[in-house]
């Protein structure tokens, strides 16, 4: 049975000023969210058709869902399990009867915050997705009048104002980057892409959200894509195997991407919570025993085998002749122990395990307590469960 979760903020008004305690039942009626792979619950495949074929889906869902994952996201758990929401539809859905009345996903696999261009994965760039947010609040308001029938499946007035707006963007500007540029260069870069998000999330502002719920990046430089692909000479891995150029650049832009949350508080009335989930993803994949997993840095789903099992030549579910016989990417038999599903998406897993750290506040900023009636439906930190 999903909980709802109380969540209480601690609002700081200024650095000079004691921090103010307010506590109130902040009851979220809907999340927009906007993203790339890692919170799209199906836009790339409804929008460009994008092939997420078996074994995608297999732990949860049972088929595929349009989600890169084995089952669910981070997203789906902080929106099901801890705030009593139905799983977000995408924006693009044109199928089956959508329902956003408890929000909207403009998130697409491969989505960038600059502009999308010929090479992009996803055409669905951030200022896109911030586009289509505002068609479709225009369009809800438009119907809210003609059409009162409509009530259930579009978010009411009030929804917009009281929502949460949630963001996990950014990773694909570096990820992107390092095919081409320098470490300094991918760096130098960084004050471009968050100019551009700070240009959308202000949109979003000036259309009335006022809760942003913003993720960091996640240590890019731990996929096992990214491993295969600048970690082969050992001196570019760090501690925990990770390639560390692209770890920094991640820090780098999360420290940027936090002085940016800072600067939105002083608009009025933002609420805006920066979660640092680059911090619970590394804690994880360098203490992953202690959570139950056995694989920190190899994808379940792949080709190759250990230490990575990651062939850039075929993806998660494909069947291809390599070296003249035919291979096939399967899954592990046991995704629970793996962190990493595909070689770029973590497993359910891992999403389960990263959001029940979200919820304990203490990767927040400003720290959000979440009333201990909030839990997810495995034992988390049973090893045996999972
Ligand atoms: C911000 O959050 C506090 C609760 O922590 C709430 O009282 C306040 O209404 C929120 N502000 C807006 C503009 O929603
Ligand atoms: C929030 O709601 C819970 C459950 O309904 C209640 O126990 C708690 O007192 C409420 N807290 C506040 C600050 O209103
Ligand atoms: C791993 O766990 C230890 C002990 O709890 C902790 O000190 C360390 O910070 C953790 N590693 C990371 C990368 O968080
Ligand atoms: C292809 O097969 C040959 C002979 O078995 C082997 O030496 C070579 O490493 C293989 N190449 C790849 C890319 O697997
Ligand atoms: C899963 O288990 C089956 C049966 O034991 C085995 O044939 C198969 O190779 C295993 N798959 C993987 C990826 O290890
Ligand atoms: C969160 O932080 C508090 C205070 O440091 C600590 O007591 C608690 O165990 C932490 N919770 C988790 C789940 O790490």
């Amino acid at each position: 049975m999903a909980l709802k979760a109380y969540i209480f903020h601690i609002l700081t008004l200024t650095f000079l000023v004691l921090p103010i305690v307010s506590s109130a039942n902040f009851s979220i009626p809907a999340i927009f969210n906007f993203g790339d792979s890692n919170s799209d619950t199906g836009g790339l495949a409804a929008g460009i058709a994008f092939p997420i074929g078996q074994p995608n889906g297999q732990t949860y869902f049972l088929k595929p869902s349009g989600r890169f994952c084995d089952g669910r996201l981070i997203i789906d758990f902080l929106a099901v399990n801890a705030l009593d929401l139905s799983f977000l539809n995408p924006y693009l859905d044109s199928i089956g009867i959508p329902n956003f009345q408890n929000g909207c996903n403009f998130a697409t696999g491969g989505s960038t915050i600059l502009p999308a261009n010929a090479a992009s994965a996803s055409p669905f760039s951030f200022g896109i997705q911030v586009a289509q947010f505002v068609r479709f609040k225009t369009r809800v308001l438009e119907l809210l009048v003609k059409d009162k029938k409509l009530q259930e499946f579009i978010p009411s007035q009030e929804s917009f104002r009281q929502a949460l707006y949630m963001f996990d963007v950014g990773q694909n500007d570096l990820d992107g980057a390092f095919y081409s540029k320098s470490e300094d260069e991918v760096l130098a870069l960084i004050p471009i892409i968050l100019t551009e998000f700070e240009a959308g999330a202000k949109k979003l502002y000036n259309e009335g959200a006022r809760n942003l719920w913003i993720h960091n990046t996640g240590p890019l430089g731990c996929l096992p894509r990214i491993i295969a692909q600048f970690g082969k000479d050992s001196s570019k891995l760090d501690q925990f195997g990770c390639v560390t150029s692209h770890n920094n650049a991640a820090n780098q832009f999360n420290m940027q991407l936090h002085d940016l949350c800072t600067k939105f508080r002083v608009l009025p009335g933002a609420n805006v919570t920066y979660v640092d989930i680059f911090s619970i993803k590394l804690n994880l994949i360098s203490n992953y025993s202690l959570y139950g997993f056995k694989q920190p840095l190899a994808a379940c789903c792949g080709y190759g085998g250990l230490p990575l099992n990651f062939d850039n030549r075929i993806a998660c579910g494909q069947t291809k002749i390599l070296n003249g016989s035919s291979v096939t990417a399967i899954p592990c038999n046991n995704t629970a122990e793996y962190v990493n599903w595909d070689g770029n998406h973590y497993t359910e897993a891992a999403n389960e395990y990263i959001s029940s750290h979200v919820l304990t506040g203490n990767y927040s900023d400003p720290p959000l307590l979440v009333n201990a009636q909030y839990h997810i439906e495995s034992k988390l930190f049973d090893p045996k469960t999972i």
